[in-house]
């Protein structure tokens, strides 16, 4: 594999971004031999400033769900960008969008767009205050809700005062959520819930219904706001805020990633509970209103109520989770896979430093797919069954490697670092 190209880049990024890069975008904490730099993504496939071509399971951390540069959605985009895309005002496709947007989503009656998942959260939680007039906001411990002082899962720059209100439970656990509320007491505002704990580096679980039906009974009880942070997993689970299926409707939710397709904006999508809040708030973005993500999103949503998509990554999904179970079973290697089939993460049995997902990975991408070792990963339409199967050849293959060799694996120098650090806390 030619790295020329990435390593030089890497080098000069070191100079002028913190970092080389920043956030989960970096390759910091992934495997030495993983490009940071693209130049082209199409269908499934995304190409490395090198020139490597890989099958992408991260599909940009999740905005790729129809597949790459979608000819439909793009011929939307373009049209509209050549006729006006930030502009005074938004245009009439922001009508068009929270029209589609409350239509589809059952809880929703209202709509607000802005950029990024954290805006969308962020908003969610200033509303839930404004609704309610209280300050506390529940959050399950360990869930990732953004990278805004009140919710980054780094510490450096945030103060006590920026969280002050901010309080956790355990995800699955109605014990410590009702713990949680009652400690709030009279002060709670509202309650943040992923549609499934899909937090970093641990075995993803699906929701339990009765932690979400409780969550549903507290809000009601104290007046809280109860919201469904969908940005990750939304219309990646159903055509729908993803706690339909388990029959929850929250207050508030939030999208953002996948629903234009990768085009810039997100959402939140709130019910009339919560409109007199949303009404109050001061809230924009220089470029909130824009157009060309909107039509975008308008073509996404059209496509997604009019295909098989869903059903699609659904049978996919499965077909990746049997095969790499069989092929991890014949190689004897303890291999875990959790979550919903279409968003699945891979974890390795008596692995605590991570060093055999790292070489499981590493041996992945050099046969050309792109995994993760500790992030969930994300399916698209654009895949295919033969997609799947080169995968689990490809698996096969890196699944006797790492067996043979894993005497002989080190640990990553930063993860090793940062478990360390973690410890002396
Ligand atoms: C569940 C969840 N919430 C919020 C965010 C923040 O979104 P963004 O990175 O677009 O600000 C993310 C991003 O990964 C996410 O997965």
């Amino acid at each position: 594999m030619k790295r020329d190209i990435d390593l030089d880049l890497k080098q000069r990024a070191q100079q002028v971004l913190p970092n080389g890069v920043y956030g989960h975008e970096s390759t910091l904490l992934l495997p030495e031999t993983y490009p940071q730099f693209f130049s082209k993504a199409e269908g499934a496939y995304l190409w490395d400033a090198d020139g490597n071509k890989y099958l992408d399971f991260m599909c940009a951390y999740g905005p790729n769900l129809l597949g790459y540069a979608d000819p439909r959605v793009n011929e939307v985009a373009i049209a509209q960008l050549a006729k006006g895309d930030a502009m005074t005002g938004p245009s009439p496709a922001m009508v068009e969008l929270a029209e589609t947007m409350t239509d589809m989503v059952s809880h929703a009656d209202w709509a607000m767009f802005c950029k990024n998942g954290t805006d969308a959260t962020t908003m969610a939680k200033t509303i839930a205050r404004a609704q309610t007039g209280k300050r506390i906001i529940l959050v399950a411990a360990g869930a990732y809700h953004g990278a805004a002082p009140w919710c980054t899962p780094m510490p450096a720059g945030v103060i006590d005062e920026d969280r002050a209100y901010i309080q956790t439970y355990d995800y699955n656990s109605v014990e410590s959520l009702e713990a949680a509320v009652k400690t709030a007491g009279d002060d709670l505002a509202g309650i943040f819930a992923t549609p499934f704990k899909h937090d970093a580096f641990t075995d993803q679980a699906l929701p339990d219904p009765a932690y979400a039906k409780r969550a549903r009974e507290l809000c009601d009880q104290t007046g809280a706001m109860l919201i469904v942070d969908d940005i990750r997993a939304g219309f990646r689970l159903a055509r729908d805020c993803s706690w339909e299926l388990i029959g929850v409707r929250p207050d508030l939710s939030t999208w953002g990633k996948s629903f234009a397709n990768g085009l810039p904006i997100s959402a939140l999508l709130g019910s009339d509970r919560a409109r007199e809040g949303a009404a109050a708030i001061y809230a924009t973005g220089s470029f909130w209103f824009s157009a060309v993500p909107m039509v975008a999103a308008l073509k996404t949503l059209q496509i997604l109520r009019e295909s098989d998509y869903l059903e699609h990554m659904l049978a996919l999904g499965t077909q990746l989770r049997g095969g790499l179970q069989d092929a991890a079973a014949s190689t004897g290697i303890g291999f875990r896979q959790t979550g919903p089939v279409q968003m699945p993460l891979f974890l390795f049995d008596e692995d605590p430093d991570f060093r055999v997902g790292f070489a499981w990975s590493e041996a992945m991408l050099r046969r050309g797919i792109y995994v993760h070792p500790w992030h969930n990963m994300f399916l698209c339409q654009a895949m295919t069954e033969a997609d799947i199967a080169q995968t689990i050849a490809a698996a096969r293959e890196a699944f006797v490697e790492v067996k043979d060799n894993r005497a002989a694996l080190e640990p990553h120098p930063v993860v090793a670092a940062m478990f360390s650090a973690m410890a002396a806390e």
